[in-house]
């Protein structure tokens, strides 16, 4: 059975006039049906272009140079324009951070997913508005046949990212991808609509590949997690492997700068500060010679400044690109 997403030595390179900033490196996972697999790292690593690569959106001037995407066996690069418009919707789709900038303002919620089920299937209103309700339903929305009337302006943040998630799954697609879904809610909030989020793509079966900077809520939610670094995939494994095992420097920078369950919980108990990783990710359009992170880490050897580690094999499941996982033989 082939994995519903499987990215091969992906690269996406922006086309400034100041240089060529490799964006996506040679990026490389996969994601099987019904798994949840969390794309993270900090700001500018290229998380968000690796899934409008899928979708194969990248902004003007970036580009797709090189690499392969596959769509459950299906070679996505080599989709006419028509054929991607298809896919996009429909076997895939995407839910970004700012839900008001998806929804349209000027139609009710129920416009805008009845019209969304019709465009892509041949069903009638009445069926449309059936499914729409019980998407509705699903993401836990309130009263959700009244809200079909209702225009996006009347309901609160969380719920319209509610309504973004059912309209996001409507179609049953075989894979989301999440980009920092609700970091515009509040957190509280954030909770509630990331449960929803996986309840409802676990019913559907449908796979997701979500970006998030929250590791608590990788934690949490996560089968699987890759690491991502300057464009380029550091570490990737089980949730378990990753929170237990972390084998790359910067993996284990990232779990160090989390706040532990026991410094929230213990309130009387003196603070630890919280750890920050030193330094910056290193600039796109120049980037080093050897492992991009071997500025910032602490254990480099003189290989790391010289030569980009390749994905070293830890297990079944893990790999960590770094010469201290080196495997001799
Ligand atoms: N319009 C653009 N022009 C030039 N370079 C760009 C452009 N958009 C993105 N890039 C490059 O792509 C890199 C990756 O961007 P991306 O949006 O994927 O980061 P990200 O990991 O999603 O970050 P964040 O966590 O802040 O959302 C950026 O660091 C930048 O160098
Ligand atoms: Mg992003």
């Amino acid at each position: 059975m082939f994995p519903v997403l499987k990215i091969d030595d992906l690269q996406t390179h922006f086309f400034t006039r100041t240089g060529i900033a490799k964006a996506i490196d040679g990026v490389g996972f996969h994601i099987d049906k019904g798994e949840i697999v969390c794309v993270v790292g900090e700001s500018g690593c290229g998380k968000s272009m690796t899934a409008l690569s899928v979708l194969r959106l990248v902004p003007h001037p970036g580009r797709i140079v090189g690499g392969e995407i596959w769509l459950d066996g299906q070679n996505l690069m080599a989709f006419s324009e028509r054929e991607m418009r298809e896919v996009r919707g429909d076997r895939v789709s995407m839910i970004f951070q700012e839900p008001m900038v998806s929804l349209n303002p000027a139609f009710t919620i129920g416009n805008q997913l009845i019209e969304a089920v019709r465009v892509h299937r041949k069903a009638s209103r009445a069926e449309a508005w059936e499914r729409s309700v019980e998407m509705l339903r699903r993401v836990d929305l309130p009263s959700p046949e009244a809200r079909m009337n209702a225009y996006p302006h009347e309901l609160s943040g969380g719920m319209r990212q509610r309504v973004m998630i059912a309209e996001a799954l409507l179609l049953d697609p075989v894979l989301l991808l999440a980009d920092e879904p609700t970091t515009a809610l509040d957190v509280t909030v954030q909770a509630q609509v990331l449960d929803v989020m996986v309840r409802a793509a676990r019913e559907s079966g449908t796979a997701v590949m979500m970006i998030t900077h929250n590791l608590a809520v990788v934690s949490e939610i996560a089968d699987r997690v890759v690491v991502m670094y300057a464009g380029r995939v550091v570490e990737q494994g089980t949730t378990e492997e990753i929170f237990t095992r972390p084998a790359h420097p910067y993996t284990q920078g990232l779990l160090r700068a989390i706040p532990t369950l026991s410094t929230a919980a213990e309130d009387d108990a003196p603070r630890q500060p919280l750890y920050e990783m030193g330094g910056l990710v290193p600039s796109l359009t120049d980037l080093p010679p050897g492992c991009a992170f071997c500025p910032r880490c602490s254990a480099a050897i003189d290989l790391c400044a010289a030569q980009k580690p390749p994905a070293f094999p830890l297990g079944e499941t893990h790999a960590a690109a770094c010469w201290l996982r080196r495997t001799e033989g």
